[in-house]
């Protein structure tokens, strides 16, 4: 046999002892082929490996190598297949075939709202300064908010064009001076009464949410928005403890190089009052409205100003996260935009 010929009878047993290796699902399976491949009387290995003496003398060491490389081969086909029907695992899954090495479906997961974020870092910095966290109602009676906070009846904050009343169960049209009345809060000033109402002096609280006033939307004015109150009360509170408290939480959100002015003021709920501004690309920017609480508020909830004084203040809180992240236009916050709330 001329060693081209052998050659290729090599490769041909090669191939057919791969494939059934690689078929076998079963012990059976494999033994067969075990028998017809490399069984020791009658396998085909070795009725080629006789076929060698019939190869010309000098092609025989060529035809001996390729002879070993492919009786290595099939061995290795034949070990594969051991090892895989001992262990019992299938070579061809009939059910769907699961590849961990393919990429993953990536899952959209969504995000904390920047104006969650903003709330629960000012609830942190607020914290370190020593204000506990308190909730109040969005829903609010006329008492809330406007009359214990000195807000007399025919004052323009109670006006019907400035705030969003609630009807009354049964009623076509609201008198917003009735007790029944209800509203959307206007101001989270309305926790100040709520918590000094049921707690005696001292407090130092803060109080954040969502408030509600019909104002047209501009790049700072939105008709929902959140505030943070603040209030502390004892005695001897004084104003240079809120300008350095305020001070303090400014530089400690907004970074140490901002720039803020008090103004004096009017609040009927506090004297004095202050409106308080950041500088912002050349414009002053005002973030919230305090002063010292009215001592009227302080008989309100039954207070005894002659004993205890505080102050009180309620910033914008959209205002403080644009600022900080250099969002241009508070609607931006509320388009509901995921490339934009993306970024935070
Ligand atoms: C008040 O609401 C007072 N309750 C603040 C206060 C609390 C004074 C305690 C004294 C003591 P004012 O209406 O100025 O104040 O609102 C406070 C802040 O809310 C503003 O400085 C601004 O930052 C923010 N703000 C007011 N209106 C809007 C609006 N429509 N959209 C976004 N932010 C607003």
């Amino acid at each position: 046999m001329e060693l081209e010929e052998f050659v290729t009878s090599l490769e041909s047993l090669a191939i057919l002892a791969e494939q059934a290796f690689s078929d076998a699902k079963f012990h059976e399976d494999f033994e067969a082929a075990r028998v017809q491949f490399v069984g020791a009387r009658s396998g085909q290995i070795k009725a080629i490996q006789k076929e060698l003496g019939s190869v010309p003398s000098e092609s025989r060491p060529e035809a001996g190598k390729k002879l070993n490389q492919v009786k290595n081969r099939i061995q290795a086909a034949l070990d594969a297949a051991q090892i895989r029907v001992s262990s019992g695992a299938s070579p061809k899954p009939s059910g769907p075939i699961l590849d961990p090495t393919l990429p993953g479906t990536r899952r959209h997961l969504g995000r904390i709202h920047p104006i969650t974020q903003t709330i629960e870092h000012l609830k942190e910095i607020m914290g370190r300064l020593g204000f506990a966290v308190v909730e109040g109602p969005e829903v609010e009676d006329t008492w809330h908010n406007f009359i214990a906070l000195n807000i007399p009846e025919d004052h323009p904050a109670r006006d019907p064009l400035d705030n969003f009343y609630l009807s009354v169960a049964g009623k076509t049209s609201v008198d917003v001076n009735a007790d029944e009345a209800r509203l959307l809060r206007s101001q989270t000033s309305t926790v100040q009464i709520r918590v000094m109402g049921s707690n005696p002096p001292p407090v130092r609280i803060i109080s954040l949410g969502r408030v509600y006033r019909p104002d047209p939307a501009d790049a700072t004015h939105f008709p929902m928005f959140h505030q943070m109150e603040g209030l502390w009360i004892d005695h001897g509170v004084t104003m240079a403890q809120l300008k350095s408290v305020l001070r303090m939480f400014a530089t400690s959100y907004l970074g140490g190089d901002v720039t803020i002015r008090f103004r004096p003021s009017f609040f009927p709920f506090t004297e004095p009052s202050v409106e308080a501004d950041f500088l912002w690309n050349d414009q002053w920017i005002e973030f919230g409205g305090a002063g010292m609480v009215d001592p009227n508020v302080l008989k309100a909830v039954g207070y005894d100003p002659e004993s205890v004084t505080g102050f009180a203040f309620g910033l914008g809180v959209e205002r403080l996260c644009m600022r900080r992240h250099g969002v241009l236009d508070i609607r931006d916050l509320y388009r509901n935009d995921l490339r934009f709330l993306h970024q935070f």
